[in-house]
């Protein structure tokens, strides 16, 4: 029966990994998956993670009962109240509705799956747009959801390695009503390249004139600016303007949940709506109607997590320093990158490595360079020449540096 089944693409980031794990040579360097690592290059696990994990299992009500279909109550609040800020008005009029989802991209999964079905315009879907370049499973999400193929926005300036506002505005002026725009909260993946709060207003209004639907992704919170209520200052400027939006938040990077499949997915109601507590209960309804029959319930020990550390207040503060302790440690590496590019020589201008924030560096190296750093040094990044920054260590940079010293100038 499966006699016809042909190889599929490797992921171009997950398939960069699995190349990294079966590469045998010991001096081998992961630049590519999005993980966080310690100055020794290792697997980070937050001590106050430990700590909330010890205290789950002291509590003798705990067990391996399934939660609900759409999650912990306790988390979903939580999450909510983070990304969004506590005082956030669509909070208290009622207007978001949130869900435990399998992290980042089941959050996508589910909110376009939704738009897919009750798109109040049943008889034309809405156009998804995606920023150009964006995370590589934006593009593969959108056609799974049933939406077709995505359109793209320009986002990047490839020469200065910022935000190209003026394209962007352009080809969302071109979108038309209805239309659902993907924007990366914070952090920008791949580019590190992110508008000022002053560039989001101007999005904010042309969303409002075109009455276009922001879905944000939000996988970063926390490692953009090493504080978490700077890096949701774009989401809430959104919120505050009472449109309908959509939300996808993740707890892999900033919890280093990674496999713990945690994250949310917020559906906000706009200030418009005729009748909120029945629209958010039927939203609820129908998110349950598409979680239900894709996984029926999602895993219950990184919610736990998340809610022990976000609702107790030494557990919190503890986690803020420790996120603030990595984004540093980031920071620091594109310091050190630079400078060593600098003082070997390597042709180009490497300002933007310092210039760009989270957990990545778009570099500029093309793929025929990121073939030869594999093939010759045993670096691995992904072809977009996208390096994770967490990645380097103070013992490895000057390794990676000369190696693409070399790559360029050969
Ligand atoms: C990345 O972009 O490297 C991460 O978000 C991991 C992933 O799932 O692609």
């Amino acid at each position: 029966f499966f006699d016809g089944v042909t190889l599929a693409p490797s992921d171009p980031i997950l398939g960069v990994n699995e190349a990294y794990l079966a590469d045998e040579f010991p001096g081998k360097i992961s630049l590519g998956v999005g993980a966080y690592r310690t100055e020794k290059g290792l697997p980070y696990v937050l001590p106050v993670v430990k700590r909330v994990e010890q205290q789950i299992w002291e509590d003798p009500r705990a067990n391996h009962e399934y939660l609900p279909i759409d999650g912990l109550p306790v988390f979903q609040r939580l999450a909510t109240e983070l990304i969004f800020g506590p005082d956030c008005a669509a909070i208290s009029d009622g207007r978001i509705v949130t869900v435990q989802t399998l992290s980042g991209s089941g959050a996508l999964r589910i909110g376009l799956t939704f738009v897919a079905r009750y798109y109040a315009d049943a008889s034309s879907l809405p156009p998804i747009y995606i920023p150009s370049p964006t995370w590589n499973n934006h593009r593969d999400i959108v056609p799974d959801a049933g939406l077709g193929e995505a359109r793209t926005f320009r986002y990047l300036d490839a020469k200065s390695g910022g935000v190209d506002m003026p394209g962007l505005l352009a080809d969302l002026s071109d979108a038309p009503v209805g239309a659902i725009v993907i924007l990366h909260g914070c952090a920008h993946n791949p580019t590190g390249a992110d508008p000022t709060l002053a560039e989001w207003r101007d999005i904010v209004s042309l969303v409002r004139e075109r009455r276009l639907i922001p879905f944000f992704d939000v996988a970063y919170q926390g490692f953009a600016s090493g504080d978490l209520d700077t890096d949701a200052g774009s989401v809430r400027l959104f919120a505050d303007a009472g449109v309908d939006m959509l939300l996808s938040l993740s707890f892999a990077k900033n919890m280093g949940l990674y496999g713990e499949r945690i994250g949310s997915l917020s559906v906000v109601l706009s200030e418009h709506t005729v009748n909120v507590p029945a629209t958010a209960k039927a939203v609820r309804s129908q998110l349950k109607a598409v979680i239900r029959p894709m996984y029926s319930s999602p895993p219950a020990h990184g919610a736990r997590i998340v809610a022990g550390v976000l609702g107790d207040a030494t557990n919190f503060a503890a986690w803020k320093e420790e996120l603030a302790g990595m984004a540093s440690r980031i920071g620091d590496m594109r310091t050190a990158l630079k400078a060593a590019l600098d003082a070997n020589g390597a042709p180009g201008d490497w300002t933007r490595i310092v210039k760009q924030q989270g957990m990545f560096s778009y570099t500029g190296l093309s793929a025929a360079h990121v073939a030869y750093l594999r093939s010759k040094y045993h670096i691995y990044m992904t072809s977009d020449g996208r390096v994770s920054m967490a990645g380097l260590t103070t013992s490895t940079v000057q390794r990676v540096a000369d190696a693409i010293k070399d790559a360029v100038e050969t």
